[in-house]
């Protein structure tokens, strides 16, 4: 049975929304409990399909899971049973990557299938194994059965300069590093809210992570690290997402739960395109409200590592300029495949072209017009549900399955703003 959203467009969103906890920082949290052998309890983890099934292979390695309240789960990971992550659940998500780093520094080994790449790029993880390899650790990658064996009698600090800046290698080597023998420095590493989030939990826990946020990031290593309790930062893309359709509606929303630095680029290019942000603080949170009256003016967007424009908004944004009043271009600098959304967007008239897979140019358009889409990736969801919530008449969005996997109760959060969309079943 397939799933799509339905839309009706055209309704100007307005009301308050509040964020959920971030997906990217959730992801690695929840496998860093293992380095301390002990019982963490972790709130504010986001409803989504990608934690869910994050949870579902810890509990299948050993680790007790119990659901407290809401976003709130006690991790029990005292006795983890098995080094065999290499069942099936395991290679359906990118993050279990995450299990490279906490498994090896807990236990000195761990055999683990590993992600493919997806839609939006090959996604190698060449830098996640040349930081267990600088600590000392033996890495086997098993083409054949696409499955990674590494093994250490003990990882030992090291210094590494990675080739590239990746979220996904610097906190995997964070993760390695925090038990090793000695001193690790880690240089061109990424700096998004997620990393630091990351490093704050494995301080919590009781290691010693000094930097994070910036380009060097040092860590002593410690014999053992501690149960703690720990709350996850509130979602940036989320936040950004909530932002965009706002703008694109010509609504008035207000999002509560935000943290403020962290939406710096994009609040910049969309008061650039002629939206108003007003940060504020209503004493108990932080909020930003987004008012746009008017088509927005062009822009252009340059994806870059963090306090760059983010990636993952890059596709939502593309929906909000199909109807700007001018052509505005989008450079993707981070993945060689994340245009996908172009051809979608085209079904609805808006009129985008896109050289060699790393530009793209968006003539906006008057008024978009609604229409049956197909959406390829989790960020590209997005960008059709901001597409569809601004063009009129109805727009069908199918692939409910990748947005399910990064939006907690998307349809809910946009019913409540006025959004008239509905999750539909054929
Ligand atoms: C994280 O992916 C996020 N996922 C992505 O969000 C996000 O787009 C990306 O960071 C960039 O911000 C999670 O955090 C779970 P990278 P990650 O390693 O860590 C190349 C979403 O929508 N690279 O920073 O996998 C890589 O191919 C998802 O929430 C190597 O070449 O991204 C890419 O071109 C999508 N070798 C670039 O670096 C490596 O060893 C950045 O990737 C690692 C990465």
């Amino acid at each position: 049975m397939e799933q799509y959203y339905s839309i009706r467009g055209g309704v100007p969103l307005e009301g308050t929304v509040t964020v959920s906890g971030a997906k990217n920082a959730a992801l690695p949290i929840i496998p860093a409990a293992i380095l301390c052998q002990d019982t963490c309890v972790l709130e504010n983890l986001p409803d989504i399909h990608d934690v869910e099934a994050l949870r579902a292979i810890l509990e299948k390695l050993g680790v007790k899971i119990t659901r407290t309240r809401g976003g709130c789960y006690t991790f029990d990971t005292k006795n983890i049973n098995t080094l065999d992550v290499t069942f099936s659940e395991v290679s359906s998500m990118r993050a279990s990557y995450y299990l490279l780093g906490s498994m090896l520094a807990t236990y000195g080994e761990v055999e683990l299938a590993l992600p493919g790449g997806c839609v939006i790029g090959a996604r190698p993880i060449d830098q996640h194994i040349k930081a267990m390899r600088a600590l000392g650790a033996n890495v086997y990658l098993d083409e054949s059965r696409n499955v990674l064996r590494a093994s250490a009698a003990k990882l030992k600090g090291a210094e590494i300069f990675f080739d590239l800046v990746s979220v996904g290698a610097t906190i995997n080597a964070m993760l390695a590093a925090v038990k090793a023998e000695g001193v690790t420095v880690l240089q061109n590493v990424a700096k998004e809210p997620h990393v630091v989030d990351v490093a704050n939990f494995l301080n919590m826990m009781g290691a010693s992570v000094r930097g994070a946020g910036t380009d060097v990031i040092r860590i002593q290593g410690r014999k053992k690290l501690h149960g703690c309790a720990y709350s996850v930062i509130p979602d940036q893309i989320e936040t950004g997402t909530y932002m965009i359709a706002a703008a694109a509606t010509r609504g008035d929303v207000v999002i509560n739960n935000v943290i403020h630095t962290h939406m710096e680029a994009i609040t910049a290019k969309l008061v650039e395109s002629g939206a108003t942000v007003e940060e504020g603080d209503d004493g108990m949170e932080y909020y930003l409200r987004v008012t746009m009256r008017d088509r927005p003016r062009p822009v252009k967007i340059k994806t870059a590592v963090y306090p760059g424009f983010p990636t993952d908004l890059q596709q939502p944004m593309m929906a909000y300029l199909a109807t700007a009043n001018g052509i505005s271009t989008i450079e993707e600098t981070i993945f060689e495949n994340r245009f996908n959304h172009a051809k979608e967007l085209r079904k609805l008239g808006a009129s985008i072209h896109v050289a060699g897979n790393r530009i793209a140019k968006v003539r906006g358009v008057e008024q978009l017009r609604g229409a049956k889409l197909s959406a390829s990736d989790l960020r590209a969801g997005a960008a059709l549900i901001v597409a569809g919530l601004s063009a009129t008449g109805e727009t069908r969005v199918s692939g409910v399955e990748y947005i399910d996997r990064g939006y907690e109760n998307l349809e809910q959060k946009l019913q409540a703003l006025g959004a008239v969309i509905s999750r539909k079943t054929v």
